[in-house]
């Protein structure tokens, strides 16, 4: 029997469209992992879907006055084919309000109960919103803060003080829906006995092991993920409700049970086995093989903020159940950033997903460009930072100059000098050039320690090794010395080979790009096990790109972005740019002071207002805030320090000219005294800028 690999994603849910931080967080690193498995020849499938339940959607559906199906039919059509636009090649996107899921999770609720001594069942108090007709989730109940008097704290946490906080302590309860008063409540709820599970769980996170086995080595899984689930651990696991009383959602099968359905949290783990069960079904498979057998590697990718239902419940869950694998890691994501703060749709701060697609639509390479710089920058160990101006250098400086201009450069000579025929030769790589050899196989490793920032960047070292190799060599100016030189066969060879290796590698990151690099090195796109067979031939010395092989013609893989001819492309992230700087504009102004309080007009011609022109401008030593100008005032000159020098360089300033209050009493800053200020104006962005007449002036004129 050989080895399966299981790779599920967070399913995500279906009532909003994904950004950039999804895509990064869980389904693009899974993506790279399991196309790298299937050109391994690995039995593999990979699935995922819409999570179609939860309150969240059914308040969404009273709000906007629209049934929760609407809205779950129009995210999971949306979701899934953006999925497909960006190359992420799920074995099977299922969803959770289908039949064959219900049926999957009722049964594991069954299982469970029927063990008996896996739930409890308790009747609580609950707060019941009265208009919405509906049970509140811990969420959507407001109040004042018991422990530090915070008004609007929410009914899990106050978000002032930190403490964590159950409904019933909060002051003046309102709920979040109706802004009324909620009621409480009697409800039967099931609990998962969760802390029955504390000992082994610990055990085998700790150490791996379960049941004298060795499961997983828990020096591969992330520090911050085993951190976050020691935290748990050591805090005490306590039984989870889950149950909801709700009227969207998976019908709890028990008959005293009427109107409960399964909370989100307990089905929609199940989904991964559900999927996987549908995606067998269509594709004549054997699912359980894949959950159950002796051979399997579970892994699930996620986002941090779903550690623990993944670490600690759903593998509670499943070994409660019994029969299934646990997962063999986890390696969960932390959270990407997007310009320098946190992604908010409500400030629509970000960039959904096919939003990119759409607004990008003219950009040649727009899905490898842009996974390309989301797996540079991916949150592997701690949060990160999308920004336009590394998205444009990622493609440019290591796409386009590095790897692109290696792959061009190799196309191009081997066409001039041998008719586009691969030299008839057949030297080891290894042999040559043991460095790249070692980089191929480093970057192998890197894929399977799910490092795969660390692999992009191993990919351009293959990719430069094989530059510099060629630019020492330079065939280009042997060949007008001596044309025949077999030095030339061997470069070009070897060019190759390191070209064709490349093509392989750089499907899982690249996946539009690389059918296009194997058709300019006449190669057929590739397909399951070639890095597999390209491997053993790297390790046999057998050449990967045999001698005779004819080439293709080449072709402009990646035009850059940032063109100087063409500015075409720069455009679309000019327009990025200033959606953002639209967005910061209109909230500065929204928080611009009220108008002062009114003055006289006696008050007013107090000031005397004068022009002058900067004619000498430093900084002010150790500051980073001020700048020393030399203001020629007509009859004086005057010293000013002026706090501007975040927005102006002092070159910048000399020769401009500006608007002086002329009789403001001198203080001194920093040592230097001040005469006078220069009037400036704050932009949208909170820019200073002059105050300048319209038209070129005399100094010392009145300003009234
Ligand atoms: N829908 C959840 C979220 O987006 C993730 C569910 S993962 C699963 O946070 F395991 F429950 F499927
Ligand atoms: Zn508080």
């Amino acid at each position: 029997m050989s080895k399966k690999y299981l790779i599920t994603s967070a399913l995500p849910y279906a009532n909003g469209a994904l950004h950039l931080g999804h895509l990064a967080g869980a389904y693009l690193p899974a993506d790279i992992y399991v196309r790298y498995l299937r050109l391994r020849g690995k039995d593999v499938v990979w699935v995922c879907g819409s999570d179609e339940h939860g309150a969240a959607i059914t308040i969404r559906a009273k709000k906007e006055g629209i049934s929760p199906q609407e809205i779950i039919d129009k995210y999971h059509a949306l979701n899934k084919s953006t999925f497909e636009r960006l190359g992420i090649s799920f074995d099977y996107y299922h969803r959770t309000s289908a039949q064959l899921h219900h049926e999957t999770s009722q049964d594991f609720f069954l299982e469970l109960f029927q063990q008996g001594d896996q739930f409890d069942e308790k009747v609580v108090e609950q707060y019941y919103d009265p208009k919405f007709d509906q049970f509140l989730a811990d969420r959507y109940i407001q109040g004042t803060c018991p422990r530090c008097s915070y008004e609007s704290a929410f009914g899990d946490q106050c978000e002032n003080c930190g403490s964590d906080l159950s409904p019933t302590e909060l002051i003046n309860p309102i709920s979040t829906l109706s802004g009324e008063k909620p009621q409480l409540k009697s409800t039967k709820h099931w609990y998962f006995k969760l802390d029955n599970h504390q000992e082994w769980l610990r055990e085998w996170i700790k150490t791996g092991q379960l049941d004298g086995q060795q499961y997983h080595n828990p020096s591969s899984w992330k520090k911050h993920v085993l951190g976050q689930c020691l935290s748990w651990l050591d805090t005490g696991l306590q039984p989870r409700a889950i149950t909801r009383d709700l009227s969207w959602g998976i019908p709890v099968p028990l008959e005293e049970a009427d109107g409960k359905v399964l909370y989100v949290w307990f089905d929609a783990p199940i989904g991964y086995i559900s999927s996987t069960r549908q995606w067998a079904k269509e594709n004549g498979k054997d699912w359980e093989s894949y959950w159950k057998g002796d051979d399997t590697h579970l892994v699930h990718f996620i986002g941090k903020d779903n550690i623990v239902f993944h670490c600690i419940v759903f593998p509670a869950m499943l070994k409660a159940h019994g029969g299934y694998n646990l997962p063999i890691n986890v390696p969960a994501n932390q959270f990407l950033n997007f310009e320098g703060q946190k992604f908010s749709k409500s400030r629509g701060w970000g960039i959904e997903q096919h939003v990119y697609l759409e607004e990008f639509e003219s950009l040649p390479n727009k899905e490898d460009a842009l996974r390309y710089a989301l797996i540079r920058i991916m949150p592997e160990n701690k949060d990160s930072d999308f920004k336009w101006d590394e998205f444009v250098d990622h493609h440019d400086k290591e796409l386009a100059d590095n790897l692109g201009n290696l792959l061009n450069r190799v196309v191009v000579l081997t066409n001039k000098y041998f008719q586009g025929v691969t030299p008839d030769l057949s030297i080891p790589l290894s042999e040559k050039h043991p460095e790249i050899q070692q980089l191929i196989l480093r970057m192998t490793k890197e894929i399977e320690q799910f490092t795969f920032r660390q692999a992009a960047q191993t990919l351009m070292e293959i990719s430069s090794a094989a530059n510099t190799y060629l630019q020492d060599v330079s065939p280009w100016a042997i060949a007008k010395k001596d044309p025949d030189s077999p030095i030339i066969a061997e470069c070009m060879f070897l060019c190759l080979q390191v070209a064709g290796y490349l093509s392989l590698l750089v499907e899982p990151f690249i996946p539009f790009s690389a059918p296009r690099i194997r058709a300019v090195l006449g190669l057929p796109t590739s397909k399951a096990g070639d890095l597999e067979l390209a491997l053993n031939k790297l390790s046999n010395g057998e050449p990967l790109i045999k001698g005779g092989h004819q080439i293709g013609k080449p072709s402009v893989l990646f035009p850059k972005i940032n063109d100087r001819k063409d500015q075409s492309r720069m455009m679309l992230i000019e327009q990025q740019k200033a959606k953002l700087a639209a967005i910061e504009a209109s909230e500065t102004k929204a928080e611009r002071p009220p108008i002062k309080d009114t003055i006289t007009f006696d008050d007013f011609t107090k000031l005397d207002l004068r022009t002058g022109t900067i004619m000498e401008a430093e900084k002010v030593k150790k500051t980073d805030k001020l700048l020393q100008l030399t203001i020629d005032l007509g009859l004086e000159t005057r010293t000013v320090v002026s706090g501007i020098a975040k927005h102006y360089k002092p070159e910048e300033t000399i020769g401009q000219q500006v608007v002086l209050v002329a009789n403001l009493a001198p203080r001194k800053l920093r040592g230097i005294e001040s005469q006078g200020m220069i009037l400036m104006a704050e932009d949208e962005n909170g820019k200073l800028v002059f105050v300048q007449p319209s038209k070129s002036f005399g100094n010392g004129c009145f300003v009234k």
